[in-house]
C-alpha cells in the first residue's frame, strides 16, 4: 500500500569547508521499505538516526534527492497531484502535541481542521456537531470536552484530541512521530489500547515512529532498525529477539537495561 523505493536525503551542512558551493551531510541512505495494508510498521533507531526525516518523507513534507514514495502504486512526489493523492490518504500525529494545537482553538476547533480536510477532499457537508461528538467517543472523550481549550486538558487527553483531528479526514494510513513518548507509562498504554481499537475499526494502518521497544512489542507487527540514516533490519516483532544484525542487538541491548 506505502512504499519507499530507494530514497536518499541531505541536508545543506553547516561546516564551511569548500570556498566555493556548499557541502551536504546525508542523512538518509538508500531507505526502502514497504507497509501492507492493515499492518504497523514501528521505526527504532536513536536519536539523530534519520527517523523524523524519514516521516517527513513518507508524510509529502520533504522530497527527497533521489528515490521515490509511492502510495497504491501512484507516484507522490513526482507531480502536485500525486502529493494531494497522499494528503487525502494519510494522517499525521506528532509527539508535540501542545504546539501542534492551536492553544486558542477549542476542542471542536482543532478536530474540525481535520473534518475541513476532508470536505475539502469530499466535498460533503456535515453535521459538525455530531460528528464531532462522534469523534470526541471514538478517542474515549465525552462530548464536555468540545468547548475547553488546550491548556484545559492533560497530556494524555489534548494527544487524543490529536489522534481525533488526524481520523477526522478519514485517512488510511497515520503516521505517529514519537506521538506518545512524552506521556507517563499508564497513559501511554491507555492511548496504545485505543490506537489498536480504532486500527480495528477504521482498518487502519499504522507507521510508528519511536525510540521505545516496549510500544513496538506491543503495537507493531514489524520493526525496522534506523542507524546512522541506513536501514540495518526490518523483521517482524514476533522475531525481534532472533536478529542477527549487531545495531539491532544493541539497541535491544541498551533498551532492556533501562526498562
Ligand atoms: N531541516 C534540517 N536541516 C538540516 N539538518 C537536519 C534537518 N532536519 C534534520 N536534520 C539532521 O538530520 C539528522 C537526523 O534528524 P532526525 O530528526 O531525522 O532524527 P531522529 O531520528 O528523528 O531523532 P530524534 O529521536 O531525536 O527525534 C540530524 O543529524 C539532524 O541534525
Ligand atoms: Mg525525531
Amino acid at each position: 500500500m506505502l512504499e519507499v523505493n530507494n530514497v536518499c536525503v541531505s541536508f545543506r551542512s553547516e561546516r564551511q569547508e569548500k570556498l566555493f558551493g556548499t557541502t551536504r551531510d546525508q542523512v538518509l541512505f538508500d531507505v526502502s521499505l514497504k507497509v501492507p495494508k492493515g499492518t504497523c510498521l514501528g521505526i527504532l533507531g536513536e536519536s539523530g538516526s534519520g527517523k523524523s526525516t524519514l516521516g517527513r518523507v513518507i508524510c509529502g513534507l520533504l522530497k527527497p534527492d533521489s528515490g521515490e514514495l509511492k502510495i497504491h502504486g501512484t507516484s507522490v512526489y513526482a507531480s502536485r497531484s500525486g502529493r494531494k493523492n497522499l494528503q487525502k490518504r494519510l494522517g499525521v500525529v506528532f509527539q508535540d502535541y501542545t504546539t501542534s494545537a492551536n492553544p486558542r482553538f477549542r476542542v471542536k476547533e482543532i478536530i474540525a481542521e481535520g473534518l475541513s480536510a476532508r470536505e475539502r477532499n469530499q466535498k460533503v457537508r456535515l453535521n459538525r456537531i455530531e460528528e464531532t461528538n462522534h469523534l470526541l467517543e471514538l478517542v474515549g472523550l465525552n462530548a464536555s470536552y468540545a468547548d475547553r481549550y488546550p491548556h484545559e486538558l492533560s497530556g494524555g487527553q489534548l494527544q487524543r484530541v490529536c489522534i481525533a483531528r488526524a481520523v477526522a479526514c478519514q485517512p488510511e494510513i497515520i503516521l505517529f512521530d514519537e506521538a506518545i513518548s512524552s506521556l507517563d507509562a499508564h497513559t501511554q498504554v491507555q492511548i496504545m489500547d485505543l490506537l489498536r481499537e480504532l486500527k480495528e475499526k477504521l482498518g487502519l494502518t499504522y507507521i510508528f515512529i519511536t525510540h521505545d521497544l516496549t510500544s513496538v512489542t506491543y503495537l507493531c507487527d514489524d520493526v525496522l532498525f534506523l542507524y546512522h540514516g541506513r536501514i540495518t533490519e526490518h523483521i517482524p516483532v514476533s522475531h525481534i529477539a532472533e536478529t542477527k544484525d549487531e545495531y539491532a542487538k544493541k539497541l535491544l541491548a541498551s533498551m532492556i537495561e533501562f526498562d
